[in-house]
């Protein structure tokens, strides 16, 4: 898939970002930006600002940031191709056909063909459980009280009773053999051939966040077996990226998410009026689900089923969910066994009491972990508060130790001090986890000397695009190859050679990154911020920056150099030299 960069920079300029994104954001002028509500993290101040300067946004908030590309992939989901498809429709610019390779050709079609099958499918289904054929299965789905309107929105339908109906149907419509069997709805058996894979259940059609469907699960009614039988992976599916309702869920704008394991829980919780109730279908969380998460919500509400597996499976996702910033808490159903029976049992108003009082997640690994002991025994007992001791130490900072040192302290009805030097004693215990400690904090050291380093790195960057004249002065002192990330080096040659040619063009220079996650971080480096109040305090701080980075690069040079590179280190004495004499460097910005 290649376009030549000049076609994709002419699209790029002829959709102004303010006017694209004003088509889904609501935007305000501020200055020289617009600013609005951030579509990709809930917020109720605005922190998401586009630029008509560096046609780029960017979020304060969530640090959510492209040019019009970018935010059409984040937005919509879309694919760069469907992106630059789109944007080119929307100027009146006509693509090249040949431009996509063959291959790239055949694979784009054949997903997009994919989701055509899918959809015809899910049509197909939704209108055999209003037909006749469907009757048993709308009586089935009226006993677990989905009320029309909800059979609807989540396009519930209905697989007939023979194993070819579906078949038969989509041959009939001109769909090939090959594509039915990459689709993932028929089954291919050396003795029968191809035939559905989907018959006498009720059709639950699974949507990405564009509501395409990506794939079915299927229900027998009543209890047989398997009870779902769900779609295979596929081009379109991946099943550790995709989360079941999160196509209404996202819109919800709740603080929250409610993630559960089916669907009968998404789709009761929706009717009940949580329409930010999400499932990760039969599969257990994944990093990539949580990243996914992560874009709409700082938290997440457990409500597994109240089971064994279910508590597993909760063991399992909070390190998961904690590990992609997300804080969970653990709601408890009991007497039911998932939201679906709770809700059919007390309603919506008990549900919501228990999504109020749902457990913090560190209390609930921590009541996990009291079965295993015998809390009546003394022994048990200080086996038990040993290990919780040791738990404890898992929190770096001291503040939210001592918390939940206090919490545990209550809740085990111990004193504070006790368990506190007990947690302690833990500490100096184990040598080797100190040792392991005393790196952590090494490196956080380094880490933050680092993202000092970085941060002037990108202020130099933003300030080189929003002021004038500023890279006349400075270009004297600094060059590209001073920026010591490979990232942030290869940003710097890109805008110096524009700055050289006096085009300033930063969202071109995006245009360069394919990936969505380089381009939010590239756009990060033109969105660097400081509150600074005047142009003498923004003057010395140009000269510090400038002078932090000169030295992050002697520095760098210096653990680089080859020793027996007698030029090289000619080089790096000189520079060394140079920047001593330059002493406190001051840059006007006049
Ligand atoms: P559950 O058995 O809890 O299903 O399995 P449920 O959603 O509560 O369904 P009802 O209320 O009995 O109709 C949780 C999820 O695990 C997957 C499905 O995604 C289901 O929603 N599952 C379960 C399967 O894929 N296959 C199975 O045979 C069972
Ligand atoms: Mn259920």
């Amino acid at each position: 898939m290649y376009y030549p960069e000049e076609l994709i920079e002419e699209i790029r300029a002829r959709n102004d970002i303010v006017s694209v994104i004003s088509e889904y954001v609501k935007l305000q002028r501020r200055g020289s930006s617009y600013f609005g509500l951030c579509p990709f993290h809930n917020e109720k101040s605005p922190s998401f600002s586009v630029s008509p300067d560096k046609q780029m946004y960017y979020c304060f908030g969530c640090g959510a940031g492209g040019n019009v590309f970018t935010f059409l992939q984040e937005y919509e989901n879309y694919s760069f191709p469907e992106a630059l498809k789109y944007l080119a429709d929307r100027a009146g610019v006509e693509l090249p056909k040949e431009e996509l390779s063959q291959e790239a050709r055949r694979q784009q079609d054949l997903k997009t063909q994919i989701l055509n099958v899918n959809k015809m499918a899910a049509k197909y289904f939704y209108y055999q459980l209003r037909s006749e054929n469907g009757k048993q299965a709308m009586e089935y789905l009226k006993k677990r009280e989905l009320s029309p309107e909800t059979m609807k929105s989540f396009g519930l339908g209905y697989a007939n009773k023979y194993s070819n109906d579906l078949y038969l149907y989509l041959k009939k419509q001109g769909i090939s053999d090959e594509l039915l069997k990459e689709s993932g709805l028929m089954n291919v058996d050396e003795k029968r051939g191809m035939y559905d894979k989907f018959w006498n259940r009720v059709i639950f059609p699974i949507m990405d966040v564009n509501n395409r469907v990506i794939g079915f699960g299927g229900r027998v009614m009543g209890d047989g077996k398997p009870k779902y039988l769900n779609s295979p992976e596929t081009k379109v599916f991946d099943k550790s990226r995709n989360l079941y309702g999160l196509n209404v869920a996202r819109t919800s704008r709740k603080k929250q998410f409610l993630l559960c394991e089916g669907y009968m829980d998404v789709i009761s919780l929706h009717q009940a009026g949580f329409k930010n109730a999400v499932a990760s279908l039969g599969t257990a969380l994944t990093t990539q689900h949580a990243g996914l998460l992560k874009r709409y919500t700082n938290e997440v509400i457990l409500t597994y089923d109240s089971d064994e597996a279910g508590v597993r499976a909760a063991l399992r996702a909070i390190p998961i969910l904690k590990a992609a910033g997300i804080s969970a808490r653990v709601l408890h159903m009991d007497p039911y066994k998932d939201p679906d029976e709770f809700i059919k049992a007390l309603g919506a108003e008990a549900f919501q009491e228990r999504i109020d009082q749902a457990q913090n997640s560190f209390l609930f690994e921590l009541s996990i972990l009291e079965n295993q002991y015998n809390l009546k025994d003394p022994e048990g007992k200080t086996a038990f508060f040993e290990k919780a001791a040791e738990k404890l130490l898992e929190f770096d900072q001291e503040l939210e130790r001592e918390n939940y040192i206090q919490a545990v302290a209550e809740k085990y009805r111990i004193s504070f001090d006790s368990l506190r030097r007990m947690v302690n004693r833990q500490a100096m215990k184990g040598v080797v986890k100190k040792e392991r400690e005393k790196d952590r904090e090494v490196q956080k050291r380094q880490q933050t000397r680092e993202d000092g380093g970085r941060t002037c790195q990108k202020l130099l960057l933003t300030w080189l695009i929003e002021k004038k004249g500023l890279y006349d002065r400075l270009k004297a002192y600094l060059a590209p190859s001073d920026f010591t990330d490979p990232l942030y080096r290869e940003v710097a040659e890109k805008l110096f050679e524009q700055l050289k040619a006096g085009e300033v063009n930063p969202a071109r220079i995006l245009s360069a990154y394919e990936d969505t996650e380089r381009q939010r971080e590239v756009a990060a480096l033109f969105n660097a911020h400081v509150e600074l109040d005047n142009k003498h305090e923004m003057e010395k701080a140009l000269g510090e920056a400038v002078r932090r980075i000169l030295e992050d690069s002697i520095a760098f040079r210096t653990q680089m150099l080859d020793p027996l590179d007698m030029k090289g280190l000619q080089a790096l004495i000189a520079d060394k030299r140079r920047l001593e004499a330059m002493g406190n460097l001051q840059i006007s910005l006049d």
